[in-house]
């Protein structure tokens, strides 16, 4: 792309800024810059043309679960369907440690943070002795993939490295790294990095599997005969990875996919609900629910719209596959985006100053055919560390880490 062409991309947008110091820059970053402008989306920025707006939801129906009680009294049965599933190497682990964790504000990736008090415990660590747990009783290695942004890819892999892998055999881990998508200001100016380099951050956790696919990990996870793909997020130290019984209830249900859940710490727990959208399994975030749904019961006094997502969902390979071409919505997310002002100084803001835009793995479940809901025990299983203090902090973490008997 030229110059002038760049020019005529970006002026009906408003976006001529991003040229402002063409005149300043070598020969080498003109042409980094004029590749990023001709691979730019411009297509996103007329989300925020009416200010950030999600889409409309369809007709909300409740989705039951298959309840603790229920999972308990067929245990035996779940886990050895899972465990014959993982000894045959059927199931893969998705790690999606691209986010920037930006409400932590740190300033390596997030698996890095050291969650240890009277030991080094670092996040990555953690989650790979957790998996290591159901290694030992399959006695089989489970694939573990692990996804990144351009902004952490260098420091994971070296972190793996230096760490030898925290005692994960490196022949089943494979990193694979994510899209970005440019960030914007509130008046839908994109920010530019460095005179030659526009400001972008990952595009969100929903693109995990065409990040994936683009990468050759399909054709490896085919190799190996991988059928199932359990993706769950990087911050939660309590996280059951490949969960045997999660994936036998699942693979006995005849779903496509499934998805561990908690019952709702009270109606207004900020949450995103599994439920029925138009018929299909959806994930609806308390904020797209009226208040008279939020509250409704059944007979037995019980919330109809009771269990929460925590990040943790296994997925068939098969039908990912066909649905992989299918748009998926894009979220515009406020968010704190560092940039460079017109004096050429970089800005750390400490407030949200703009908008980045993500699809997110949770639209994925409303493209399924069905979706087995799976209880899981809050305190057993789920301790986010989101926030710097208070709710889903380190230290809320840690009390979480304390009771389950976890050394640290
Ligand atoms: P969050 O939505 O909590 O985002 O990610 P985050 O980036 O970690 O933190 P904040 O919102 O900036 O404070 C949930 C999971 O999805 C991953 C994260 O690494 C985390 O495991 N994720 C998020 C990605 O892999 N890529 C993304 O673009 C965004």
């Amino acid at each position: 792309m030229t110059y002038e062409e760049a020019l005529h991309k970006l002026a009906p947008a408003g976006q001529e800024h991003l040229l402002q110091y063409y005149e300043e820059i070598n020969e080498e970053q003109k042409k980094f810059l004029l590749r990023q402008i001709e691979d730019l989306d411009l297509s996103l920025l007329e989300l925020i043309q009416d200010g950030a707006k999600e889409v409309e939801k369809g007709k909300l129906e409740p989705l039951g679960a298959v309840t603790l009680e229920e999972i308990a009294q067929k245990r035996d049965e779940y886990e050895k369907t899972g465990l014959e599933a993982i000894k045959a190497c059927k199931v893969g682990a998705v790690l999606l440690a691209g986010g920037q964790g930006t409400r932590l504000g740190l300033d390596k990736p997030k698996g890095m943070l050291n969650v240890g008090v009277n030991k080094e415990l670092y996040l990555f660590e953690q989650l790979v002795n957790n998996l290591m747990q159901v290694v030992k009783k399959a006695d089989a290695w489970v694939p573990l993939l692990v996804m990144t942004s351009e902004k952490n890819n260098e420091d994971t892999t070296k972190f793996f490295e230096e760490n030898n892998y925290f005692g994960y055999n490196k022949d089943f881990v494979f990193f694979f790294v994510q899209e970005m998508a440019p960030s914007v200001s509130y008046d839908g100016k994109i920010y530019m990095e460095e005179k030659d380099k526009l400001s972008t951050s990952p595009n969100g956790n929903g693109g995990w599997f065409s990040s994936l696919v683009k990468a050759g990990l399909l054709d490896k996870m085919e190799q190996l005969g991988v059928e199932w793909l359990n993706v769950f997020s990087v911050d939660n130290v309590l996280q059951k990875i490949a969960d045997p019984v999660f994936v036998g209830a699942t693979i006995e249900a005849g779903c496509v996919c499934g998805s561990k859940v908690v019952a709702k710490a009270n109606p207004n727990e900020k949450v995103g609900v599994l439920c029925l959208e138009d018929g299909r399994p959806s994930i609806v975030e308390y904020y797209e629910m009226t208040d008279e749904i939020i509250n409704s019961r059944d007979e037995e006094g019980k919330l109809l719209y009771n269990y929460g997502v925590i990040l943790n969902y296994l997925f068939e390979i098969k039908t990912l596959t066909r649905i992989m071409n299918e748009n998926m919505p894009t979220h515009v997310v406020e968010k704190k985006i560092p940039y460079m002002d017109e004096d050429g100084s970089q800005v750390k803001p400490a407030e949200p100053n703009g908008y980045k835009f993500e699809t997110l793995v949770l639209d994925m479940i409303h493209m399924m055919d069905n979706c087995l809901s799976f209880e899981v025990e809050r305190n057993r299983e789920f301790a986010p560390i989101k926030n710097r203090t208070g709710v889903d902090s380190l230290d809320s973490a840690r009390e979480l880490m304390r009771e389950n008997g976890i050394e640290f």
